[in-house]
């Protein structure tokens, strides 16, 4: 797959097929790609804890919050519901560890995709809770959370005008808003 059609498909999934599992190996393969991306000074202060199993899956997923955009929507029903999970964690947080994390879950996002899964990454976190939860050690913070699955939900990118929320039309696709780029960029000439 060209890299333009790789990026496009690695869209934000919320509805997965619950009886497809994903395998350890292939978490750790996810992880293991991250590892060759950049971080500041190459410090690599990133730590990982990998999930597929159904009793941890069901105490992460219930310290998330998905989708604010959707205020009639509480997250995907059991049947599709995300089958692994990935806590990231540093144990230090300075300027350049939101940055570390975002190439790392890019990767881990793009990776997935070859994979032909998806996710959504999490900045809403009950942290406090998933810390307690999860046993985690209060040595590390939590950055985020990337929830993984086999998508079931047809997702669509659109031109966006004003309005940049996503939104679901009444056959449930997701549409995702997305600015042109000729917008994005500051000094090229505009038609
Ligand atoms: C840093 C970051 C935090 C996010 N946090 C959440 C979240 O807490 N809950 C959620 O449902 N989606 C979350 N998302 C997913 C975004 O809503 C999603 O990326 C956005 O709607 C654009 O869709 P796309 O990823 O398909 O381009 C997050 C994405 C990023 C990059």
């Amino acid at each position: 797959m060209a890299f333009k059609d790789i990026i496009k498909k690695t869209r934000t999934y919320r509805k997965f097929d619950s009886t497809y599992k994903i395998s350890k190996n292939d978490l750790i393969d996810l992880i293991d790609n991250a590892h060759f991306s950049a971080s500041h000074g190459n410090t690599q202060t990133l730590r990982y804890l990998i999930y597929n199993d159904e009793q941890n899956n069901t105490k992460i997923f219930s310290s998330l919050k998905w989708a604010a955009s959707l205020p009639n929507w509480d997250g995907p029903i059991p049947s599709e519901r995300p089958t692994a999970f990935i806590i990231i964690l540093s144990k230090n947080i300075n300027n350049y560890t939101f940055c570390d994390a975002g190439i790392s879950m890019q990767t881990i996002m793009l990776s997935a995709t070859e994979k032909k899964l998806g996710g959504c990454i999490f900045a809403s976190i009950d942290k406090e809770k998933l810390q307690k939860d999860m046993e985690i050690d209060d040595i590390y913070k939590i950055l985020y959370v990337i929830a993984l699955g086999k998508p079931i939900e047809k997702v669509q990118l659109e031109v966006a005008s004003k309005n940049l929320k996503y939104w679901r039309d009444e056959k449930d696709i997701h549409h995702v808003p997305k600015i042109p780029t000729k917008n994005l960029i500051l000094n090229i000439e505009k038609e």
